[in-house]
């Protein structure tokens, strides 16, 4: 089976081929276009999706020596993401999909994250926990077989992702500042400052006091004549705030579900001691834990065609009117919505 995965619900213009379970899959980045605004600007980016895809189109076609004929669906993000960039992405597949006559299926981008699991790791046992953490989410789900997400927690505030690109921002470095803070701590000393590790009731997560924390840090000594020697150690002390935080309600969601898998997906999850503590943490209570390669983890469409493939499999089909959803919340599959959810 052949699918063409598209994503374009932030700023990231993606395309991929999933053919049996050989990937090829291209990305091109719109990160120099909106680094100096400090954030994703979303007129500029829904324009760049436009100028990018056809040609990005092309490209895969010759990189992975195929032609549109040869497709049995495609699979496109369609929610949650800025409402422009989904429009083009899924403008493109449903246009792809009324000239070649063939199926198309509508992915939740958090979905996409899950599966880009299952293209280096079929095995994965059920029930699992998932921890999804990315620049626009920081949820738990306990998935307890493949299609069927309940979460269980969720940020009140900022994503984990955006708490990093933040703090990097304080530290005047450009975004996305993720990549910043993880390069900076492993050069730094994590127990030169103390930063509270979150503590919100339940499951739930909550980064905006870390933020102050670190805010008043920075002011108090960005005037300081070697305050750029001092980046790695607030970064690494930050950063290890945040991950912490993130482990902490993983093991409890962990017993209370009594796991025997643990999936670590989305952006965030490319963090170096974010992979390396939850491997250990996790490991050490008897879990078996899931990470996609750093590649997987941030943006791509390769996850989203892996999705689409279970959509394929089970018959859930997109009818052609259908709309970009910025605001779509992550379901279970269409077979199980039936069923009664037990309370987490
Ligand atoms: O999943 P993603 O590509 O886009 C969203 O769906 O949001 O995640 C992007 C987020 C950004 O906040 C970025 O700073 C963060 O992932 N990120 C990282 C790393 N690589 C990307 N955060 C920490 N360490 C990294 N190595
Ligand atoms: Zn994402």
């Amino acid at each position: 089976m052949v699918i063409l995965g598209v994503e374009t619900s932030c700023d990231e213009t993606a395309v991929a081929v999933l053919n049996g379970r050989a990937v090829t899959h291209l990305l091109s980045s719109q990160i120099d276009l909106h680094k100096k605004y400090g954030g994703i600007v979303p007129e500029l980016a829904c324009r760049r999706h436009i100028e990018t895809i056809g040609p990005l189109f092309h490209e895969l076609l010759t990189r992975a020596s195929i032609t549109p004929s040869q497709f049995n669906a495609i699979a496109v993000t369609v929610g949650p993401g800025l409402i422009g960039a989904l429009l083009v992405g899924v403008s493109f597949a449903k246009s792809l999909s009324y000239a070649l006559q063939i199926p198309l299926l509508a992915v939740h981008h958090l979905e996409g994250h899950l599966a880009a699991i299952f293209l280096e790791y079929p095995e994965v046992r059920f029930p699992a926990v998932a921890l999804v953490v990315s620049g626009g989410h920081t949820e738990l789900y306990r998935i307890p077989e493949e299609g069927v997400y309940q979460l269980m927690g969720k940020t009140r505030d900022d994503a984990a992702g955006e708490a990093l690109d933040k703090g990097a921002r304080m530290l005047g470095y450009d975004y996305p500042g993720g990549p910043v803070i993880d390069r900076l701590a492993q050069k730094g000393n994590a127990e030169r400052f103390r930063f509270p590790i979150p503590a919100v009731e339940g499951l739930d997560f909550s980064f905006s006091g870390l933020k102050t924390a670190l805010m008043r840090t920075v002011s108090g000594l960005k005037d300081q004549n070697d305050w750029s020697s001092l980046h790695p150690d607030i970064a690494a002390s930050y950063q290890k705030a945040i991950v912490e935080s993130l482990i902490r309600k993983t093991l409890s969601a962990l017993k209370q579900v009594q796991a025997k898998s643990m999936l670590l997906v989305g952006g965030v999850a490319a963090n170096s001691l974010l992979r390396r503590r939850m491997k250990e943490e996790a490991e050490r209570v008897g879990v078996a834990v899931y990470i996609p390669s750093p590649e997987y983890c941030t943006d791509n469409a390769a996850m989203i065609a892996m999705a689409g493939r279970s959509h394929f499999e089970r018959h859930d089909f997109a009818p052609l009117d259908i709309s970009p959803q910025p605001h779509l919340e992550l379901l279970s599959a269409p077979s199980e919505r039936a069923r009664p959810v037990e309370a987490t």
